[in-house]
């Protein structure tokens, strides 16, 4: 369903240089972008989690200014994209709110740039979201990418976005453009 659409950013558990499982620090900019990219698309709700009380104070904080404070006399749109970010400390929190929410649980997507076994096309998730009556969440990864042990839980593993070229490293940002657009942007019959 197109208005059950929700989107996560996870930066605990993500994976470090050498694969190990770490913890990465929040970006001013991923809340902003990302939001703005949620809000353009109508995403339900962007999740931003991290499990680093430094790091979920500093959400907090600029949230807090574009939603309570001058921020919002400064740029009213702004406001209007942060509106739908919230703050969870664990992935599992995420899948635990929508489910409130929405009175059953998720149906989550898993998304990376490494080509895997058993991906969901494009075209297909897109008949999915507009077939499918259960909540859907889009899960995005920071460092070197979300870990198996999130894979491991999710109904589908995205194929990743491609180009022509060997080089394909995108940002999480332009990646969720991108992704959103292919799956619910205009074109969508
Ligand atoms: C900096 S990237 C991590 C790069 C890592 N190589 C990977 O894709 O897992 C952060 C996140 O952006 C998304 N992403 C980056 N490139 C992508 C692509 N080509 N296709 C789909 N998702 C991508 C994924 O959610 C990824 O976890």
């Amino acid at each position: 369903m197109l208005n059950k659409l929700y989107v996560a950013l996870i930066h605990y558990p993500c994976l470090g240089k050498n694969n190990q499982i770490i913890s990465t620090a929040v970006t001013n900019i991923d809340i902003h972008d990302i939001a703005r990219t949620c809000r353009t698309y109508n995403i339900k709700k962007y999740f931003m989690v991290t499990n680093l009380p430094a790091q979920q104070e500093i959400i907090r904080r600029v949230l807090k200014f574009w939603i309570d404070g001058s921020g919002r006399r400064f740029n009213e749109n702004r406001t209007e994209a942060l509106y739908e970010v919230d703050l969870k400390a664990y992935y599992e929190d995420v899948i635990e709110a929508i489910t409130q929410k929405e009175g059953e649980k998720p149906l989550t997507v898993f998304t990376s740039a490494k080509t895997r076994p058993n991906t969901i096309t494009f075209d297909e998730m897109r008949q999915e979201i507009l077939s499918q009556k259960k909540p859907i969440l889009l899960i995005f990864g920071t460092g070197h990418g979300l870990p198996n042990e999130i894979l491991s839980t999710c109904d589908y593993s995205l194929e990743p976005v491609r180009a022509s070229g060997d080089f394909n490293h995108l940002s999480v940002r332009s990646a969720i453009a991108i992704i959103l657009d292919r799956l619910i942007g205009e074109t969508i019959s």
